[in-house]
């Protein structure tokens, strides 16, 4: 299974710190922002890797990530998003890269304590559709929140983006698994009031098909993507210590064999 990481937008909640640079390179704690989600899909086996920017900042990518081979990565991609359409519409650009097959894809600014070997595993062997990652949050309104079919959560009613009165506080995670149809998805959507083509109404396809598995994710999980949220990624990873990042069964990559 191949990796993309969604690496784009203005990242206007952090100006005047994006207007040099681009958001998903800013420091979190002692590493660049990419160098975590390169990392996750490392430690869930993925070593082919497309990353998905834009802005005037693109070329600091290549300055650091290079190939990717010092990063413990088999291939690196890049492809240019031109203009702001959103994640769904910075998926498209992916289609050649994932050859019809299935991907895991990861938003740049999302940070996550454990690892996801065991959903990459089992969507692995999952026929077809897509899988969710979700996790409770105490703000849900900044997020893809889940709406529940019924009180003890069995199964999923709808997934709503960025509710104002959220239906719950499980919040949808920026880590997705999809099939090959997620291309033909993203190219049948119409924008939002955002103006932009949401991961949400992906998602939101899938379930209606009746294809979606969903897990929930073991450990703090944060975004990066405001000043609050930034400085409180830092905050987890400066504290959670040696294996903040758990590269047990993954070969040495960004953090060595684990022991920082
Ligand atoms: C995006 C998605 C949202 C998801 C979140 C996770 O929001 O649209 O559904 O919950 O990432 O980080 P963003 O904060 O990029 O607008």
């Amino acid at each position: 299974m191949k990796g993309v990481i969604l690496a784009g937008g203005l990242g206007s909640r952090l100006r005047p710190l994006t207007l040099v640079t681009n958001k998903h390179l800013l420091p979190v704690y002692d590493r660049p922002m990419i160098h975590y989600p390169i990392q996750c899909l490392i430690n869930a086996g993925i070593d082919e890797v497309m990353v998905v920017t834009g802005g005037e900042h693109a070329g600091d990518f290549l300055k650091l990530l290079k190939n990717g081979k010092h990063l413990g990565l088999k291939t690196l991609r890049y492809a240019y998003q031109e203009g702001e359409g959103g994640i769904a519409d910075a998926l498209k650009l992916a289609e050649e890269f994932a050859d019809s097959g299935k991907i895991c894809v990861i938003l740049g600014d999302n940070i996550i304590e454990g690892n996801i070997r065991k959903a990459a595993a089992d969507f692995f062997t999952q026929k077809s559709g897509a899988k969710i990652i979700l996790k409770e949050v105490p703000d849900p309104h900044r997020f893809g929140v889940v709406e529940f079919a019924d009180a003890q959560r069995s199964k999923i009613k709808t997934l709503i983006e960025k509710p104002k009165n959220p239906p719950s506080n499980m919040a949808v995670t920026g880590i997705y698994f999809y099939d090959g149809d997620c291309f033909k998805v993203c190219k049948d959507l119409k924008p939002s009031g955002r103006g932009e083509l949401e991961i949400t109404d992906v998602n939101n396809y899938y379930l209606n098909r009746g294809d979606m598995t969903y897990e929930t994710l073991e450990g703090w999980w944060t975004d990066a993507g405001t000043f609050e949220s930034l400085f409180r990624a830092s905050k987890y990873v400066a504290e959670s210590g040696a294996n903040h990042l758990d590269l047990a069964g993954s070969r040495p990559g960004l953090f060595g064999t684990g022991v920082r």
